[in-house]
């Protein structure tokens, strides 16, 4: 029996363009967001499995079920190991808000996973990571498109389609991105059911909007390729009236999305499954960027983080 103490961290992501449409086959795309991670540590203990994070501190068995998902990987991951569930304790640290859009799930099952696999000493590529990450994101939201475990596990921007291969590009655009947290728990899960309901009972319509969110999800791909923000934004506001169209977004999303675009922003949407969460906002400059930061948090923002997209730092 070893004794070590095992690490694995990961780091949040947002999707910029695509969120819903990507579930039926839409492109979206997604970046990275490293200003936000996980650590998940574990170590030797002897006994029945601990799990001490966020939303609870107990025996693995005694979990609740929004921890369903990381909880079946632990047991599954274990398992094919064939190694023991007991005599080790999980601990997860997490500043990623949790039920956001920011990709909190995925990122607290890839840290784990890559814990456990580094706890009982067995090496992990980059498939197996995705595929245990999916195995729980399925269990957390039901019929993922999978855009968070590629884009957590992987830490590249992407262009995504699902079930294609991975499309990396390189995202260098003179602006900056303001992330604004409602503080209202997100509600991916319903959201998704009420896209398809809404698509169900009204083919055309549901259909149509769909399609638009995929050709301005392309639109944002060019303007990104020619370094065209001020296009780059106009695309997102149109994209976030379809999704408040699409009934994905809320009051609290519609409030921080008009102060942004009341305050200059070059464009704004939710990002993410809506129905809370966050939203983003894109800036020409970093003074500008301050600025909305700052309007959000008067207008209800319960936190916000801004990134420089035209190099690699994130600089809150
Ligand atoms: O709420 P998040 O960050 O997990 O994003 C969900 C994105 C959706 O397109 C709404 C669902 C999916 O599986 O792609």
């Amino acid at each position: 029996m070893n004794n070590k103490t095992a690490v694995g961290n990961a780091i949040g992501k947002i999707i910029l363009m695509g969120e819903h449409a990507v579930v039926y086959g839409k492109p979206a795309i997604a970046i990275p967001f490293p200003v936000t991670k996980v650590k998940t540590t574990i170590y030797r203990k002897r006994g029945p499995v601990l799990l001490d994070c966020f939303y609870y501190k107990g025996i693995l068995s005694g979990a609740p079920e929004i921890l369903l998902g990381l909880t079946q990987v632990i047991k599954d991951i274990t398992k094919s190991f064939k190694e023991e569930l007991e005599d080790f304790s999980i601990n997860i640290e997490s500043i990623i808000p949790p039920e956001r859009g920011m990709g909190s799930s995925a990122s607290i099952a890839i840290a784990t996973i890559r814990a456990l696999y580094d706890f009982f000493n067995r090496p992990l590529t980059y498939e197996e990571l995705l595929r245990w990450a999916n195995v729980s994101e399925k269990i957390v939201h039901g019929n993922p498109s999978g855009i968070d475990a590629a884009i957590v596990s992987g830490e590249k921007t992407l262009y995504y389609i699902k079930g294609k291969p991975f499309m990396p590009f390189e995202f260098k655009l003179n602006a900056y991105l303001v992330v604004g947290d409602t503080g209202k728990e997100g509600q991916t899960k319903a959201a998704v059911e009420g896209v398809r309901q809404l698509i169900e009972f009204n083919i055309e319509e549901g259909r149509a909007m769909i399609e638009e969110l995929g050709i301005l999800a392309m639109s944002a791909k060019n303007s990104i390729t020619i370094n065209n923000a001020e296009k780059l934004g106009q695309v997102m506001t149109k994209a976030h009236i379809i999704l408040d169209r699409l009934g994905v977004s809320d009051d609290s999303l519609n409030l921080l999305v008009s102060a942004a675009m009341d305050n200059g922003a070059l464009g704004a949407k939710l990002t993410g499954g809506g129905r809370g969460g966050c939203m983003i906002a894109l800036a020409s400059d970093r003074e500008q960027a301050d600025y909305i930061s700052n309007k959000l948090l008067n207008s209800g923002a319960q936190n916000t983080w801004i990134s420089s997209l035209g190099v690699d730092s994130i600089d809150k």
